[in-house]
């Protein structure tokens, strides 16, 4: 028990917890997260709390999703302040597994993914990320044995993985989306943000602004070729080093031929050593 929130560490402890609550005729919510919650996680509780009677939130930086690249070691860990979070915004218990727990010895699964996931957008720069996402949620998601799983919108490609992977395996829970909480100036929350040096964060916002000034222009009827290169320009123009900027159908992120149908804008940018992604509807 920590900040008034029991932490299960093990499956075992937490289908304690979950059968416990199923003998009442309790609901069941997970929030999945690395921890280094901020009010864009804090929300997502909110929100899951609002739809179920018990809500979890797990805690556990996944090493899979991970490339031998990027920033496993250096994500931000910030145990007791994420379970003081969780707590404050309704969350019942903290789920903590270790990483053997979650991957014993000689642990030789992962789910394949096709679709959304293989869209030419973060899996084009991180070739590995989504199979571990994806295997990373199955496990915790038979773990919870949850009526429901509250994922952000900030990750648009994630929650279509995600929601695509739930409905293909037939997993018994549905995928909830919670949107995208922004600062004041419209930087998306991400706990990447604490990288930024102030000369980035001020930079920052124009992620954000590139994408609104997009769909503006293509609400307008500017053709969606032309405003997605002047975003893309915008972009750059702000210092960031682009990995993509697209126009892309909301669930299956195909690419789109014109205005005339649901569009999601997404990017993916680099600050610095800093990596932001964010999405907005058209
Ligand atoms: O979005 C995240 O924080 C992670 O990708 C998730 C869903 C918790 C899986 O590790």
């Amino acid at each position: 028990m920590a900040d008034g929130i029991a932490i299960a560490d093990s499956v075992a402890a937490l289908r304690g917890h979950v059968a416990a609550w199923r003998a009442l005729g309790l609901s069941v919510a997970l929030v999945p997260t690395m921890g280094a919650l901020h009010a864009g996680h804090a929300a997502l509780v909110r929100l899951a709390a609002a739809r179920a009677d018990r809500v979890i939130v797990s805690v556990f930086v996944n090493p899979t999703q991970f490339a031998p690249n990027e920033d496993f070691s250096r994500y931000p860990r910030t145990f007791d302040a994420d379970c003081a979070r969780a707590a404050e915004a309704g969350a019942h218990v903290v789920f903590a597994p270790a990483v053997e727990e979650i991957y014993p010895p000689g642990f030789s699964t992962t789910v394949s993914l096709e679709g959304p996931a293989a869209a030419g957008l973060e899996d084009r720069f991180r070739p590995t990320h989504f199979a571990g996402v994806a295997t990373v949620c199955a496990k915790l998601f038979i773990a919870a044995g949850a009526d429901i799983a509250v994922f952000g919108e900030k990750d648009w490609q994630q929650l279509q993985v995600v929601t695509r992977m739930a409905a293909d395996l037939g997993l018994p829970l549905a995928i909830v989306p919670g949107e995208t909480i922004r600062e004041d100036d419209g930087l998306a929350l991400s706990s990447r943000n604490r990288y930024l040096s102030d000369t980035e964060r001020a930079a920052a916002p124009a992620l954000a602004a590139a994408l609104r000034a997009c769909a503006a222009a293509i609400r307008a009827g500017r053709p969606v070729d032309a405003a997605v290169e002047e975003a893309r320009q915008a972009v750059t123009q702000a210092g960031f080093v682009l990995d993509y900027l697209e126009a892309r159908h909301p669930a299956t992120l195909a690419p789109v031929a014109d205005g005339s149908g649901p569009i999601r804008l997404l990017v993916a940018a680099r600050l610095g050593a800093t990596r932001l992604i964010d999405n907005i509807p058209v």
